[in-house]
């Protein structure tokens, strides 16, 4: 089994690589990050450097890529340098914004578009974005957060339509978004004290039940939204 992580340096993706390097080591695992490499190795485990907004580093990933079981984006801009998630409109950034949706959704889109070929085998495969159940509209009941949650919603419709394009050319293809929670990560570190109602898990957990969701994930749950418990988060 080869298994791809995009975002193997963030707080669930490191966690995510950790789990599939653990499971088996006959499992390849390649995994990327942006900026540092982190100080984690084993002998079936790649790491590749790429800036997820430049497309032709993703094009040369896959030219370079094996067969794949799991391909899983674990990329995502909450806040940066650039700018925090917005309380009211007044606060909107044309640049963050745009740097949301390159990040949060042109992400996925630009991977599917090249991730073809290497799900084109037999076997049953995956191709899994972690999304944001702040990205569900029907879900949207606090408001703010204007370019995160746009950016996830838009994600979401864009793992929603290649699942329907892929029924038909990836059979054998799971095309999910997953809400991991609300996990102690540095994209969630400065807001997590105001949701301290909520329930916050650590990376490895919540990697945990991502993890067992997309290795029983089949063709049949191909274009749904799922949360770290295995519910179904509506649009
Ligand atoms: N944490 C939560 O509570 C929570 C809740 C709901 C959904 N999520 C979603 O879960 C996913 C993972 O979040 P996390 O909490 O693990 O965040 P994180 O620890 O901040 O990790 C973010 C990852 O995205 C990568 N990244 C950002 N911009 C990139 C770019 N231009 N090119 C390549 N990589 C880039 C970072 O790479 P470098 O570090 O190498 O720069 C890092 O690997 C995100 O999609 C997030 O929206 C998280």
């Amino acid at each position: 089994m080869n298994i791809l992580v995009i975002g193997g340096s963030g707080g669930l993706g490191l966690a995510l690589v950790q789990i599939f390097c653990e499971l088996d080591a006959t499992h390849r695992v390649i995994a990327t990050y942006r900026s540092r490499q982190p100080d984690f190795s084993r002998t079936h485990l790649n790491w590749v450097q790429l800036d997820i907004t430049q497309e032709a580093a993703i094009a040369k990933l896959f030219a370079d890529c094996p067969d794949l079981t799991y391909i899983i984006n674990a990329v995502g801009l909450l806040h940066s340098a650039a700018g925090n998630p917005e309380k009211t409109i007044n606060k909107l950034d044309a640049g963050f914004f745009m740097d949301n949706i390159r990040v949060n959704t042109l992400s996925t889109l630009l991977l599917a578009k090249y991730a073809r070929h290497a799900l084109k085998h037999a076997q049953r495969s995956v191709f899994a974005a972690l999304s944001a159940r702040v990205g569900s509209i029907s879900d949207n009941r606090l408001g703010g957060w204007y370019s995160y949650r746009c950016s996830k919603a838009a994600l979401n419709m864009a793992v929603k339509t290649v699942s329907i394009e892929w029924q038909r050319t990836l059979p054998n293809c799971a095309v999910v978004a997953l809400h991991p929670g609300t996990v102690t990560t540095e994209l969630s570190a400065p807001f997590t004290g105001r949701t301290a109602t909520q329930t916050h898990f650590t990376p490895d957990q919540s990697a945990q039940w991502l993890a067992d969701i997309i290795m029983g994930l089949t063709p049949e749950n191909t274009g749904q939204f799922i949360a770290f418990d295995g519910s179904q988060v509506d649009w």
